[in-house]
């Protein structure tokens, strides 16, 4: 149902009663806007067309969260969360349809305390995986947490997602890391790890995405690192037999070592090979000459650093500093849309020269390639909700991008990873065939309403892919902590209730 001009109003009225002004922005506020684009990641969702929110919230404090649900759920108006607001479909500050709904923005709440002699920290949703990195590096040199590459994500929707990086092969996906967190439920109830119950805190841990309430700090174990990080990055044109080459890595990337990953950007008519090795170039050398000598990689591929330094090294640069990860401001120049898709089964080398055609087309994107085995694929499937564990060699992100003067309005780019996402369906997981939630793609289903909850029939159609079996389970917990929908988007867990 959609609100009416009163219940905004009540609703306006209650927050103003409960938190600071100065913490709450509605649309007359000069600052709205500014506020509203500060972490959109893709201008696409900052248009004239794109539904705002009612107004935003940033909360300082569990209590400034926990009012906004008391007046939220009194006045019949909705709440969706924002950390970092790198959702790619925008879910955490617009809504496809229109909604009175209010933004709860945790930007403003975002420390990040490292507990170096326990190996631990609490971090806040707020706080950007930068944020956190940074603050491991000043307490340590040894210690590390294994998330995403962009410094800019937010900590909240990340870790409600999975979120892994260059350390997925040693120490898993965040999630994995996880030993507490505190959350604001839909009866607006401050819950932690106990209090929550393990149903509840199996769900947070890559079922989130705002369908159980907003989490606001989350314990993560800190992972060691060695003082000594090695990099490299060998680009592999077609013509120096990058077909070969990519074929041979399918097998011997998810097989390796797991102080080694070795990802792979493919873009145009080039493999771009990167890779963090945990530990000295002396020690890879040998390690590369056995397992992977294709590849080609020598001495004058290392660069030898500290794993603080690989941060900025890998997402910003060779020139950028270990305090450039703490820049919060999002580039929003390039528009964008992606998809993503596990393989199961090495695909074919004669396939993969048909993908390079694609990836010479005009209007062409790009694929990355993150190998998984070792620990990520170690947990059996229900441990947590992120499923793609034993079995999985690699997970490919497509990703296409266009700017405002693009021809088409980004309509050829959409066309070419819709078309391309169709041919790669017999070289990857099926039944169902999987992705990843972080990717967030609305292309494989939405949520459809039915007697004011959303429907678990039409929730299984993209939940299955991100979810596999687990989505029964997600929904079941749905149904039982917030079995009236309130927190509720176009993707967010189903309340399945025993009646279904
Ligand atoms: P945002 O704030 O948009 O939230 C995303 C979702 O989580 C929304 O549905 C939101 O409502 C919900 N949410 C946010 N905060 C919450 C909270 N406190 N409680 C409950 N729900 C909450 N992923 C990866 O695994 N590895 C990588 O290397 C990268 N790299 C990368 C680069 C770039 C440029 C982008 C744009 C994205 C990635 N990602 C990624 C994907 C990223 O992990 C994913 O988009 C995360 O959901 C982003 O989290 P934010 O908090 O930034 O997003």
């Amino acid at each position: 149902s959609v609100p009416s001009a009163a219940s905004s109003d009540g609703f306006l009225d209650c927050l103003s009663a409960a938190i600071p002004k100065q913490l709450l922005y509605t649309q007359s506020s000069p600052s709205f806007t500014s506020v509203l684009v500060s972490s959109i990641r893709n201008p696409k969702f900052s248009t004239p067309g794109t539904v705002r929110p009612l107004c935003i919230v940033t909360p300082t404090n569990a209590s400034h969260v926990q009012a906004t649900v008391v007046c939220g759920r009194r006045h019949d108006v909705r709440i969706r969360v924002r950390s970092g607001g790198h959702d790619y479909e925008g879910l955490s500050y617009r809504s496809e349809r229109p909604e009175v709904f209010a933004v709860v923005d945790m930007a403003d709440f975002r420390s990040v305390r490292v507990d170096k002699a326990a190996a631990t920290a609490w971090v806040d949703s707020g706080a950007t995986i930068g944020e956190l990195y940074y603050a491991i590096g000043k307490a340590s040199k040894q210690l590390a947490f294994s998330a995403g590459l962009c410094p800019t994500i937010g900590v909240g929707g990340h870790f409600s997602g999975g979120g892994f990086g260059m350390l997925l092969r040693k120490y898993g996906a965040a999630i994995d890391s996880v030993l507490d967190a505190t959350l604001v439920d839909a009866n607006g109830r401050l819950l932690d790890r106990d209090s929550m119950g393990s149903d509840l805190f199996w769900a947070i841990r890559g079922g989130g995405s705002l369908s159980f309430g907003i989490v606001l700090s989350w314990k993560v174990k800190l992972v060691p690192v060695p003082a000594t990080v090695t990099m490299f990055s060998v680009p592999k044109p077609v013509d120096q037999g990058a077909v070969d080459i990519l074929t041979r890595w399918q097998d011997v990337a998810p097989a390796l070592p797991e102080d080694l990953f070795i990802r792979v950007l493919v873009q145009k008519e080039v493999a771009n090979f990167q890779s963090m090795f945990l530990g000295t170039c002396d020690a890879l050398l040998p390690l590369m000459r056995s397992r992977f000598p294709e590849l080609g990689m020598n001495r004058s591929h290392c660069k030898e650093m500290t794993w603080i330094q690989s941060v900025p090294y890998i997402y910003l640069g060779s020139s950028a500093t270990v305090e450039d990860i703490l820049n919060r401001t999002a580039s929003t120049s390039s528009f964008n849309k992606a998809t993503s898709d596990y393989v199961l089964q090495a695909i074919p080398k004669d396939a993969w020269t048909k993908i390079f055609a694609w990836l010479a087309m005009p209007n062409a994107g790009l694929m990355i390639l993150d190998p998984y085995g070792a620990k990520i694929s170690s947990f059996p499937e229900w441990v947590t909700p992120f499923p793609h564990r034993d079995g999985v060699l690699y997970n490919i992100q497509y990703m296409n991008f266009w700017s405002a003067t693009t021809n088409g309005g980004g309509s050829n780019q959409a066309r070419w990873l819709k078309d391309f996402y169709a041919f790669m369906e017999p070289y990857v997981s099926k039944n169902p065939r999987q992705a990843y939630v972080n990717y967030r793609d609305l292309d494989l289903g939405k949520n459809v309403i039915v007697g004011n909850v959303s429907s678990y029939q039409a929730g299984m159609v993209w939940g299955e892919k991100y979810y596999k079996g687990n989505f029964k389970r997600l929904a079941m917990v749905k149904g039982t902590v917030d079995p009236e929908d309130y927190f509720r988007n176009e993707q967010s867990i189903p309340p399945l209730v025993a009646s279904q």
